[in-house]
């Protein structure tokens, strides 16, 4: 049996905040953003909005892209760091709110390579226990969690939701192979150190703004660069396949910078990758799907195409996967 994407979706909230709202909110300026980023501008999240209802707009999406309805999902899995509740998965938030009652419902933590990871763990599931449909959903509300007198962490990410369907089917596998990576001794290079069962949520935290997300931006950079590239060498060499023979590689977006290291180690022409962190920053386990469905919408992606993914993000959690479209 194999396995395909049937459909691609996204949605992120209206809310527009650009580098030049930023430099009224910390000591920071448009140039600095762009040049060290990419990053010109990123959506937020209004008040009320939550993660699940970024994931339930672009689950909807998919779900009518791909001709189903909401009971014909299986199971929901929604890839995030930033859940609606700790006690209740955000999949079960979804899964009330889209109305698939007839899905089981878990989330997937595994920061900004969660969509890849869920891509393995969809598969899996397809092969392994007869599920047909999956909605696999990617995504983040992280402006929540940001500090905001932070200009280093402050400036870069973003909110979102991507979602696609991952379903059966009788012809050849078109999640071609997946590959993860995981190294928890470097947990405290990108870490929200508070707010879980190691330190609850106390005033002193918030004193130490321990409960908003702190990186060691330079560290980060170098681990993330390595880890994408391993992980692209990786999957490319045991399927045999030159990265001429790529049609698309869709990078998670971090970091423009970062994106251009892989792109001259696989020596792509720069059609050939997909950027739009310049108008999203980094929207975490949001950010691959948000671009599939950029690309597909705009008849980037065509049937048949290769693509290549790949992310790093906090644990550090690393992946990279090889799909026909
Ligand atoms: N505006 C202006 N100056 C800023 C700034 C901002 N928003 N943020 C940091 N700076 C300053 C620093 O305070 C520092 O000043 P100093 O030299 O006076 O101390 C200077 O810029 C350089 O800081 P540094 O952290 O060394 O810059 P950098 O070149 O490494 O760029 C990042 C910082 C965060 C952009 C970069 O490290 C990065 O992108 N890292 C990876 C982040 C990432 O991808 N994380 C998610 C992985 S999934």
């Amino acid at each position: 049996m194999g396995t395909e994407i049937l459909s691609v979706a996204h949605y992120v909230p209206s809310n527009v905040l650009t580098n030049f709202d930023f430099e009224k909110i910390v000591e920071t300026s448009d140039e600095w953003i762009t040049e060290r980023t990419g990053i010109k501008e990123r959506r937020i999240a209004e008040p009320e909005v939550a993660t699940s209802d970024l994931a339930k707009e672009a689950g909807l999406r998919a779900i009518k892209k791909a001709g189903l309805k909401s009971e014909d999902i299986d199971a929901i899995i929604v890839a995030t760091a930033t859940p609606d509740t700790y006690v209740v998965s955000t999949a079960c938030h979804v899964q009330y709110k889209i109305g698939a009652k007839n899905a089981f419902a878990f989330d997937l933590w595994a920061a900004c390579p969660g969509f890849i990871y869920g891509l393995k763990v969809a598969k899996g599931l397809i092969k392994s226990s007869g599920v047909k449909n999956v909605l696999l959903v990617g995504a983040e509300t992280l402006t929540r969690f940001l500090d905001w007198e932070d200009r280093a962490t402050c400036v870069l990410f973003g909110d979102g939701a991507g979602a696609v369907i991952v379903s059966n089917s009788d012809k050849k596998d078109k999640i071609i192979d997946v590959f993860l990576g995981a190294d928890g001794s470097l947990k405290d290079l990108l870490i929200m150190p508070a707010g879980g069962t190691l330190t609850p949520f106390s005033p002193e935290v918030y004193e130490k703004r321990e409960c908003f997300i702190k990186m060691k931006g330079r560290e980060v950079f170098k681990n993330a660069v390595l880890r994408m590239q391993e992980a692209v060498d990786i999957i490319l060499e045991r399927n045999n396949i030159k990265p001429e023979r790529i049609d698309y590689f869709v990078p998670h977006q971090a970091n423009i910078r970062i994106i251009e290291a892989l792109r001259e180690r696989l020596r792509m022409p720069k059609e050939k990758v997909y950027v739009n962190i310049d108008r999203y920053g980094n929207t975490s386990a949001a950010s691959i799907p948000i671009a599939l469905s950029e690309m597909e919408e705009k008849g980037v992606l065509k049937k048949g195409n290769l693509v290549l993914l790949a992310a790093f993000g906090a644990g550090f959690t690393w992946g990279s996967a090889l799909i026909e479209w």
